[in-house]
């Protein structure tokens, strides 16, 4: 099927249909962050061989396994993260909270390799336990990491890593489990949009000994 559009068009007037290698791929980075949404954002820090601490936010970021416990984040391009990783082996993932955010976004900018992205940006820093990059000390929880693998994917480069120490602040915890509000992760849109955690809500997932003959419960507010 053609692509219905050779470009992103102001108004949609009917449905779009694209062969993705129709379109310059900064215009399908910009149309796929934006259907991808809501995204965590994983604020990795690592070293260089030097020790020079570095953080920097990855939205390309989610769970693989969880048994032993897996990560993954995509470098779009080799950066310094991913360079300190060939060389260390060694992140830590800081979840960002909103009150993280300007922070976060700050150490986005594209910074010389040997500058201490921490220091630059006044964020304190906290030891780790298994690893020797540093973590955000404000930030909520933390998942100190190994590289487990690379995979080179398109123009992403995909670094799965087997989570090592997990640490929660209790001040995300509530109820015997993390509790989102408390966690007030930041979401990811596309470009320079972000959002909060919305309405959370409760949704019992059916087992069919119970849907087989009655449907199945719907949304309820949560306790
Ligand atoms: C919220 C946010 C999410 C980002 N996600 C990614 C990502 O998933 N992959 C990527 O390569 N760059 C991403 N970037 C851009 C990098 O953070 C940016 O290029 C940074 O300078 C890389 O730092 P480094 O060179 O110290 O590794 C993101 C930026 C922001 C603000």
């Amino acid at each position: 099927m053609p692509s219905s559009h050779d470009h992103p068009p102001e108004v949609l007037d009917v449905p779009l249909e694209l062969d993705p290698a129709d379109w310059d791929p900064q215009q399908v980075y910009f149309l796929l962050t934006g259907l991808v949404i809501p995204r965590p954002i994983a604020w990795v820090s690592t070293v260089d061989r030097e020790g020079t601490p570095n953080v920097a936010p990855h939205s390309y970021f989610n769970l693989v396994a969880h048994d032993p416990p897996h990560v993954m984040f995509s470098s779009s391009g080799v950066k310094d993260t991913l360079r300190n990783l060939r060389t260390t082996g060694e992140f830590v993932i800081n979840l960002v909270s909103i009150d993280l955010v300007e922070e976060m976004n700050a150490t986005a900018a594209d910074l010389p390799p040997d500058i201490d992205e921490f220091a630059w940006v006044g964020l304190d820093t906290a030891p780790s336990v298994t690893v020797t990059p540093p973590r955000v000390a404000g930030a909520k929880a933390h998942l100190e990491c190994r590289v487990a693998h690379e995979l080179e994917v398109g123009n992403g480069h995909l670094v799965v890593g087997e989570v090592t120490h997990l640490h929660v602040d209790p001040g995300a915890w509530a109820g015997g489990r993390v509790d989102p509000a408390l966690l007030d992760p930041v979401c990811r849109l596309a470009g320079t949009s972000y959002a909060s955690l919305g309405e959370v809500f409760e949704l019992p997932r059916p087992s069919w000994a119970e849907v087989a003959h009655a449907p199945p419960a719907g949304r309820v507010p949560r306790r």
